[in-house]
């Protein structure tokens, strides 16, 4: 709440500097402010935004291109990438980047069980200094993925070939990204990590609207967000609030250590148990079938849906072994 206060302050500070600029502007010009102007000022900064985001394209785990964000024809036909084959969109969050280590092993994992074309989205130029000048960007940064993927499907790309993974801010992102592209067009699968809270919590947003499956990993309670409206909201460790392993892991936070799981999720099985007693939770509980386990689930199944509570452990790879998941259940099956 605080930073979220903080936030809130700061965001009136700096639209005040902006009016103040402007009206100086127009005091100089001594006449009122014309539609016009601003809509020139926005759309160069707008412009700054997308010129400033790259694309690189993944094969079979290997950097084919890394290109600017307008895509043409020959981009596409560089990126090894073919319009006929799935394709999945990284989105990374802030201070990161397409080069982060999460992101090399996500690509690498995604490479591997999903194939087809990876494409990551990295704004990190943006991303690289304030939370602050990052959230004021958010829109922008919104409208420029969204204008990617329409060239991506202009150039022949099927959405309902499409999946998406956005990490905290990222997964904001992703969630503004499905929703602007509707309804014209409908992402097949949207798996998010840990959506930032800051600057978008207590604000309510379907988020199940951004794509046809919406899957939402949280971890933490310090920078996920609380609102738990996908399709699925899968509560990590400790109700969601925080991971058991942050004890063991000193760079890490419970934030961080989301993607870390989500990763490790195509490799290791994550138990799904009863809701516990200990987490007060809101919304329905999905009804799990025996041995559910949750991860990149490409064949989403519609009879799961509401929140599911999955137990991490205090050790890579985090996952915790049938057995002990079954004497934490409350009804024993
Ligand atoms: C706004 O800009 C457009 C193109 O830049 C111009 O044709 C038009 O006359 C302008 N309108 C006003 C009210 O200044
Ligand atoms: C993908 O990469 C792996 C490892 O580099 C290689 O063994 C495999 O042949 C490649 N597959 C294709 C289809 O290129
Ligand atoms: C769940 O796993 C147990 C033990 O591995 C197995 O005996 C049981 O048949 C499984 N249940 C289902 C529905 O697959
Ligand atoms: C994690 O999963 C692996 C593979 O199924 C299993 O061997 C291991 O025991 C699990 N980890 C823990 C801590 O139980």
């Amino acid at each position: 709440m605080v930073y979220l206060g903080f936030i809130a302050i700061s965001l009136v500070f700096v639209s005040f500097e902006v009016d103040a600029k402007l009206n100086l502007r127009h005091k100089l010009l001594r006449q009122s402010p014309t539609k016009n102007e601003s809509l020139v000022y926005q759309q160069e900064t707008k412009n700054n935004v997308f010129k400033s985001m790259k694309i690189l394209f993944y094969k079979n785990n290997t950097k084919t291109l890394e290109s600017s964000a307008s895509i043409d024809a020959n981009i596409v036909a560089n990126s090894g990438c073919s319009p006929s084959e799935k394709f999945a969109i990284v989105l990374h969050g802030w201070i990161q980047s397409c080069n982060d280590d999460w992101s090399l092993a996500l690509i690498d994992r995604l490479s591997y069980y999903r194939g087809g074309c990876v494409i990551c989205i990295d704004y990190s130029v943006i991303a690289s200094s304030s939370y602050m000048r990052l959230y004021s960007n958010f829109e922008r940064i919104t409208t420029s993925i969204v204008s990617i993927i329409l060239s991506l499907i202009k150039y022949g790309f099927d959405p309902g070939q499409a999946y998406m993974f956005g990490f905290s801010f990222g997964g904001q992102l992703a969630s503004a990204v499905g929703r602007s592209l509707r309804p014209q067009y409908v992402l097949q699968n949207i798996d998010t990590c840990d959506m930032a809270g800051p600057g978008f919590d207590p604000i309510t947003i379907d988020h199940s609207k951004a794509g046809k499956h919406v899957q939402c990993f949280h971890s933490s309670r310090d920078k996920g967000t609380f609102i738990h409206a996908c399709h699925r909201n899968i509560m990590l460790g400790n109700c969601g609030l925080s991971q058991p392993s942050v004890a063991s892991q000193l760079h890490l936070g419970s934030h961080g250590l989301c993607v870390d799981i989500y990763i490790n999720s195509f490799d290791y099985p994550f138990y799904a148990v009863q809701p516990p007693a200990e987490c007060t939770y809101f919304g329905t509980a999905a009804k799990i079938p025996s041995n559910y386990t949750v991860g990149y689930d490409e064949n989403f199944n519609n009879q799961v849906l509401g929140k599911i509570f999955v137990p991490t452990s205090i050790h890579y790879p985090y996952n915790l072994s049938k057995k002990e998941v079954a004497l934490m259940s409350r009804d024993k099956q």
